[in-house]
């Protein structure tokens, strides 16, 4: 192990940030010939490749995210939808010409993940271990076309706050100068590139000291589409005629777990979801409807939004607190990963 990979190991505790740290371990196979090998436990340690690896110039890469929570009652600790994460794996390895992994891998190799490493996962409230599982193309080779050799890893890192700024609310910077993805390309899907072509919007954003890039439709940058790692919602009127709006999967933005925990906790309340196009216009008009706007993610959880600033120039507060509708789903949110509320089958594997 390097001393690089040593330093920056810990045990949970708290101020962790985000995928700055590392569990002790790594789950990994390979495929090779046509076929996958088994899994592999390893030290989590820096590894080889050939500079001809094609990931290094073609960027035929896919990743996902997900995490385990310690139980608040138990001594169990939960992961949250990882059967969802390993189908849209599926989904996502199919439209970068990648190969599938062999049925129950990725459950097997998330489970052995956290089996292994379940004294890294933190207990201190607002904490977990983030758990990325990434495929990519290691044939070494300069050729243009998919590669026929691949690296399959799972990864763990302890985390708590996602945004650098350490803020409980987020500003969010609209980009209309750049696109995340178009109807056909690959903003459906996990893959590395997405979040490559977005590295200068995040810059941007930056230099503007918002937390994160709010993406509009690449075609008339008219209607809000996602954020740069989160689906988004907002809020229409207020009280009992309140209804949450969430852009529809229409091909250009990730199909979020957050976002369908949070359809699914929201129907529970009773509570009206429509799942259509949301105007930017609407969302900065200070007098308009729009009364609350909040982010969601597996890194981020449900993250209430204070500020929009466009690169037009344009700005709007949205509010210095939570929305009364935000803080109830966010609360529903942490119950129900930390075991505090029903899941839904298929939402929870124990360990
Ligand atoms: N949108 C983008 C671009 C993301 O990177 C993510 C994070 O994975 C999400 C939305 C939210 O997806 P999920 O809730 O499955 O984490
Ligand atoms: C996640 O929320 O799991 C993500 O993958 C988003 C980001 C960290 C890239």
């Amino acid at each position: 192990m390097t001393e690089r990979t040593q330093t920056r190991q810990t045990q949970a505790g708290t101020g962790l940030g985000f995928g700055a740290l590392f569990s002790k371990h790594v789950i990994s196979a390979r495929y090779v010939a046509g076929a996958w090998s088994g899994l592999e436990v390893r030290d989590f340690e820096d590894l080889r490749f050939s500079p001809a690896a094609m990931v290094m110039h073609y960027g035929q890469a896919i990743f996902e995210g997900l995490k385990a929570f310690r139980a608040t009652d138990s001594d169990e600790v939960l992961i949250f939808r990882a059967a969802d994460c390993a189908r849209r794996f599926d989904r996502s390895a199919a439209r970068m010409a990648m190969p599938p992994l062999p049925a129950g891998m990725f459950l097997d190799a998330v489970r052995t993940l956290v089996g292994v490493d379940v004294a890294e996962v933190p207990s201190v409230p607002g904490s977990s271990l983030y758990i990325r599982p990434v495929m990519f193309a290691d044939e070494p080779s300069l050729a243009v076309r998919p590669s026929t050799e691949f690296s399959f890893l799972v990864l763990a890192s302890p985390v708590d706050s996602f945004f650098a700024s350490g803020r409980t609310m987020i500003d969010a910077y609209a980009q209309s100068s750049h696109i995340r993805a178009a109807l056909g390309g690959t903003g459906d899907v996990k893959c590395s590139g997405n979040y490559a072509g977005a590295m200068a919007a995040k810059a941007d954003a930056q230099r503007h000291d918002c937390d994160e890039v709010l993406w509009l439709d690449a075609r008339e940058h008219h209607y809000v589409e996602e954020f740069g790692a989160m689906n988004c919602f907002v809020v229409r009127g207020s009280g009992e005629r309140a209804e949450l709006i969430t852009p529809p999967l229409a091909g250009t933005i990730l199909p979020g777990h957050t976002r369908a925990t949070v359809i699914t906790l929201a129907g529970r309340r009773g509570l009206t979801v429509l799942q259509e196009p949301i105007e930017l216009g609407q969302v900065l008009d200070d007098g308009g409807p729009v009364s609350e706007v909040f982010a969601c993610g597996t890194a981020a959880g449900v993250a209430p939004v204070h500020r929009i600033l466009t690169d037009t120039g344009r700005e709007r507060i949205i509010g210095d607190q939570p929305g009364p509708l935000t803080a109830q789903l966010a609360a529903d949110y942490v119950a129900v990963t930390h075991g505090q509320l029903e899941p839904e089958p298929d939402w929870i594997i124990r360990i």
